[in-house]
């Protein structure tokens, strides 16, 4: 019996998985083959999918390429363990339900390049015969007895796709498309929040929204800050916006929001305390634990002394998004791509002579948010 075995976070499985699947399925030719989702602390940071859902979308991948009639399928063997489980593991437990089974190790070249690092590696070299996929860029460890697939791999990234679904954007081309439908239909990956949104703010707003979330994901991605993290900051950062006025007031009096000069803001204009309805929105509703993202949904609005990296991204994709009809927002975007402090101060300073030029109440905090912008820039 030959049995190949893939294992990953799935989280989502993307076409890279697939394209790397079915070549190994042509070259090896096994009698089984296991898709086996890793587990991961549940605590993990960020929008992922909880364990019941990567093994149902890791059964979609196993049905897209062959399923149970060419004896593809999931395998729940770490997922149902609950704690860290190491590579060596599952060939160990293969060999005990399948004697003198040959086990196959599918990888990519990154995986492989790091073999060194795993635990009981000298293990798991003997007892699998290695089949690896390169990545672009890859190289293979010249240690390690591996029949490489021809040609590359292409080098998708389940964080980058992450980010991207959070934002709304399609992942149609490197996404298995049973894959997308169970995405949506699970509410994973904030799908559910974009449904949400969807019905509870106006369609300008909405589409607002996303664009700032396309921005701060871009913005992320190329200042290497965490995209997913700037992805949901920029989907929620307006959430608050589901109120008129009066409900903005009466939300922020009912929770006891604390925002800085309060009786000012709601008896002035009640819309700009939007931003910290927004934080408590995704908190309570939205389930949202990261202290990052939630504290850059507060700031959006006045911003402040003291700013996260992310936080000041938001603010600039906030101030500069596609949709923004003014047209210094395209000069902001074309500083943030190679400077996002500089876009920053850009953005305050933009912020606060229209207030000034426009006659309306300043934020006493907002000489200090100036002076900060001024000092790092
Ligand atoms: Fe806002
Ligand atoms: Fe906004």
């Amino acid at each position: 019996m030959r049995i190949l075995l893939f294992g990953g976070s799935f989280d989502p499985p993307h076409a890279g998985h697939e394209a790397l699947l079915r070549a190994a399925l042509k070259a090896v030719r096994p009698d089984r083959t296991l898709l086996m989702p890793t587990w991961r602390s549940p605590l993990k940071a960020g929008h992922s999918a909880a364990a019941s859902d990567r093994l149902a979308m890791t059964r979609l991948l196993a049905s897209a390429c062959g399923g149970a009639s060419r004896g593809v399928r999931a395998d729940a063997f770490e997922l149902e363990r609950g704690k860290t489980t190491y590579t060596y593991q599952a060939p160990r437990r293969l060999r005990r339900l399948h004697t003198g089974a040959e086990i196959w190790l599918l990888t990519g070249s990154d995986a492989a390049a790091s073999i060194g690092r795993w635990k009981r590696h000298a293990e798991v070299r003997a007892s699998c015969r290695w089949i690896v996929g390169r990545r672009p860029g890859g190289s293979i460890p010249g240690s390690l007895k591996a029949q490489v697939l021809p040609g590359v791999f292409p080098d998708v990234s389940s964080t980058i796709l992450r980010a991207r679904l959070v934002a709304g954007m399609d992942a149609s081309g490197s996404i298995p498309k049973p894959i997308l439908g169970c995405i949506s239909r699970r509410g994973l990956y904030a799908a559910d929040i974009h449904a949400d949104l969807r019905r509870a703010l106006a369609p300008g707003r909405f589409a607002h929204t996303l664009a700032v979330a396309r921005l701060a994901v871009s913005l992320a991605e190329r200042h290497g800050l965490d995209a997913e993290r700037a992805a949901l900051a920029g989907l929620l950062h307006d959430a608050g916006r589901r109120f008129d006025p009066a409900g903005v007031a009466r939300y922020a009096a009912n929770r006891r929001l604390r925002i800085p000069a309060k009786s000012e803001i709601l008896s002035r204009n009640p819309m700009l305390a939007h931003a910290f309805v927004s934080e408590d929105l995704a908190r309570r509703r939205y389930g949202v634990r990261d202290r990052d993202v939630l504290q850059a949904i507060r700031l959006h609005t006045f911003g402040a002394r003291r700013m996260s990296p992310l936080a000041r991204l938001l603010y600039v994709a906030d101030s500069a998004s596609e949709d923004r009809g003014f047209r210094e927002a395209a000069r902001i975007r074309r500083t943030a791509e190679k400077d996002l402090d500089a876009a920053f101060l850009e953005a305050v300073r933009l912020k606060l002579r229209c207030v000034v030029e426009g006659g309306q109440w300043l934020h006493p905090d907002a000489s200090a948010l100036w002076n900060s912008a001024v000092e790092s820039a």
